[in-house]
């Protein structure tokens, strides 16, 4: 299907809901030019997740998946926030509580300023060692690939295929969600689990939910709203006070 963005959108009045939450996946950030997994032009068609995103990839080759990482921080750090992500942030300045809980690794909704971010897959900004936990590690290239203090391998902070959510990460995003009024899902396929499963637990706790995507998508069914279109385009229409 066409993305058509000429659909008729009423705009959403922030004081009728208390907690909203911005649940965000990688066709949030397509507009920005960080290309999307699946479908056209994506990541894992252009690259086997088996050799650089699993834990076996990392021990088995460390420097491919390290250089696979590099140059997904070089393409994130040459791209930039767009309107959609600064509409979500300027919500978060003038309403009391809203959250972002989002797949994505890219550290975009920071960028624009969003505070309340739950990176549910991680971030491609920090690394992790055994022996000290996680550390950030912003730049084009990684500051050490070897631990400084036990010369291990640094690990991207990262939720790899095969991998656990974070269960603090996973709990504190479910709390939030079963306490919203207002989730709005952007730009995920809802196939990645238990991920996927979140947009069924907003709706059963009573949330109104709203899914923006290009398309429709495997868990479009359950919402109560559905707009076909982009996210730059769709999130100023809904929240036009915003920009
Ligand atoms: P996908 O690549 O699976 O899906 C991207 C979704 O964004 C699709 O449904 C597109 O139709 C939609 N889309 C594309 N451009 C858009 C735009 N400009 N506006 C709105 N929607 C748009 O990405 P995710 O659902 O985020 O995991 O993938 C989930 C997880 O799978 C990722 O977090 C990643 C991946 O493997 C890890 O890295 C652990």
């Amino acid at each position: 299907m066409e993305s058509d963005s000429r659909v008729d959108i009423l705009p959403l009045r922030l004081n009728d809901y208390e907690k909203i939450v911005f649940f965000t996946g990688a066709g949030m950030s397509e507009e920005s030019g960080i290309p999307t997994y699946r479908g056209k032009g994506g990541i894992w068609k252009q690259y086997n997740y088996k050799n650089y995103a699993c834990q076996s990839a990392f021990e088995q080759n460390p420097e491919d998946v390290l250089d696979f990482h590099e140059t997904r921080r070089r393409m994130a750090i040459s791209c930039q926030p767009h309107s959609g992500h600064k509409v979500i942030s300027r919500i978060e300045r003038v309403h009391p509580t809203v959250s972002v809980i989002t797949q994505n690794i890219d550290g975009m909704h920071q960028r624009s300023g969003s505070k309340n971010v739950i990176e549910l897959h991680g971030s491609l900004w920090r690394v992790r060692c055994t022996c000290n936990g996680s550390r950030e590690d912003f730049g084009e290239t990684y500051k050490h690939r070897k631990c400084p203090d036990c010369g291990k391998w640094l690990r991207p902070d990262i939720i790899w295929f095969e991998d656990e959510l974070n269960s603090h990460v996973y709990t504190r995003s479910t709390n939030i969600i079963s306490d919203s009024d207002l989730f709005i899902s952007i730009g995920t396929s809802a196939v990645v689990y238990p991920a996927a499963g979140l947009p069924l637990s907003a709706k059963m706790h009573g949330a109104r939910c709203i899914e923006i995507n290009i398309d429709y998508t495997e868990g479009s069914a359950l919402y109560h709203d559905n707009f076909i279109g982009k996210a730059g385009e769709i999130l100023p229409q809904l929240f036009p006070d915003a920009l």
